[in-house]
């Protein structure tokens, strides 16, 4: 068990380089068995979920190793094409194994995968898409089968713009014959990033980024480097972090596009934002109004994933906020942890209404997912005296060494495993 100790009322100061994004590493390094490859991936970061896919491909006959941020694989050795339940479990995203495991091998069987309880998570749009280029799907109880003796290209159309589906049916028509075209993509930067991934390992790919992304042909490379893009969320939670602590914080190294829409709710907070290229200046003076509706959505709106953060930072603003999260029906679950520090939040189904108070009082607290626990320290932070989190590893999930990233920044937290 984690436990994270937190004596709240120090303002949140300096520069941070934001780490590695962990949604773009995922599905990168699914992409590395798509043929045989010897690749190089930098600025991975050092996570639960990066090194369960590590230990995904390690079962699966592929060499895979990570020193610090750097990762290497060799996918020239893999030898199989099924992964065992303990190592689905571990977290969603191992489902985007299917994908590259049907392009590689033609077959794929793995369990239902594990990941943060943010409600139902079906993968009804992962396997229309592989059936749609001709697997045959197979579901046992939690166990699912892919097979297909030819991959072909296909008109995929998604009704929703699923990430994962996006980032699945992207690996798996790299191995068809033919071209796939994508309509209703996601268009999220993580895709954008897979899309460069697969062009440097030889795939003809285009359109990430907007709503119809197409796959041709591929011309196989035998070797691969690629830098992974800097996290989105993490940057949210440290500049929700700065904010709420009436902090002054430069995030460097990351893109400001891609949250955009987290730093327009600070500015309408209060927050001043002052962007340079590839740096982005928070400042605040404490002192944060409400900002009347927030409304999750897919990129580029609102990201679900920042959307506890956010909240968090705005438990003593001034005035009322109206959240309404429209991904996930369940990701409320930190609001009655944040009420135990004092926090005015009223749920009615997917929307929280945030009453800002004038202070918050430290206690403890249970860490209820990952997004939820970063909250939870968000709000420990701008909480006075002494919050103590116990986590079951959710937050080192998805935050590497956030312990030390915000002591740097002037925050009396330490983390004790
Ligand atoms: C990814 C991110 C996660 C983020 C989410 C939404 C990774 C590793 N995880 O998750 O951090 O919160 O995007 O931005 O990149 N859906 C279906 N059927 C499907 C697939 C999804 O109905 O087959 C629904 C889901 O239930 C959910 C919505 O689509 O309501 C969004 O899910 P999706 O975009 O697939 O999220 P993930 O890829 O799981």
């Amino acid at each position: 068990m984690d436990i994270w100790h937190i004596r709240g009322g120090q303002r949140l100061e300096g520069i941070s380089f934001v780490q590695g994004s962990k949604n773009a590493s995922l599905p990168i390094l699914a992409a590395s068995i798509l043929i045989p490859l010897r690749c190089e991936l930098h600025n991975v970061p050092k996570l639960r979920d990066v090194d369960a896919a590590l230990r995904i491909l390690r079962h699966l006959g592929c060499r895979a190793e990570q020193w610090g941020n750097e990762v290497y694989i060799d996918s020239t050795t893999l030898s199989g094409s099924s992964i065992p339940h303990q190592l689905m479990e571990e977290m969603r995203s191992s489902v985007i194994f299917m994908g590259a495991l049907i392009a590689r091998c033609g077959e794929a069987r793995l369990s239902l995968p594990g990941g943060c309880q943010l409600g139902r998570r079906p993968i009804d749009l992962h396997l229309d898409a592989l059936h749609r280029m001709g697997a045959e799907i197979e579901e046992d109880g939690a166990e699912i089968s892919c097979r297909v003796s030819k991959l072909h290209g296909a008109d995929i159309l998604l009704r929703y713009p699923s990430v994962g589906a996006t980032e699945n049916a992207m690996l798996a028509a790299c191995g068809g014959k033919g071209e796939t075209v994508i309509h209703g993509a996601a268009r999220e930067p993580e895709i954008e990033a897979l899309q460069e991934f697969l062009r440097t390992i030889g795939a003809e790919v285009s359109g990430a980024g907007s709503e119809t992304i197409r796959i041709g042909g591929m011309r196989p490379q035998d070797h691969a480097v690629q830098r992974i893009i800097p996290d989105r969320i993490v940057a949210s939670t440290i500049a929700c972090a700065a904010a709420a602590t009436g902090g002054h914080v430069e995030l460097r190294g990351i893109d400001s596009k891609h949250f955009s829409t987290v730093l327009h709710f600070l500015n309408k907070a209060g927050c001043d934002i002052i962007n340079n290229n590839r740096s982005v200046s928070i400042r605040s003076d404490g002192r944060l109004r409400a900002i009347g509706e927030v409304v999750t959505e897919p990129y580029p709106g609102f990201p679900t994933d920042a959307q506890p953060v956010l909240m968090a930072a705005l438990l003593r603003a001034q005035g009322k906020t109206v959240i309404r999260e429209t991904i996930f029906e369940n990701r409320f679950r930190q609001v009655p942890e944040l009420r135990r520090l004092g926090a005015d939040i009223r749920c009615s189904g997917r929307t929280a209404e945030i009453q800002g108070v004038d202070f918050l009082h430290g206690t403890a607290l249970t860490a209820t997912d990952l997004r939820g626990g970063a909250a939870m320290i968000v709000a420990g932070l701008a909480a006075e005296g002494e919050t103590v989190i116990c986590d079951a590893g959710h937050v080192t999930r998805g935050y590497e060494s956030f312990d030390l990233c915000l002591r740097a920044l002037g925050a009396d937290i330490y983390l004790e495993y």
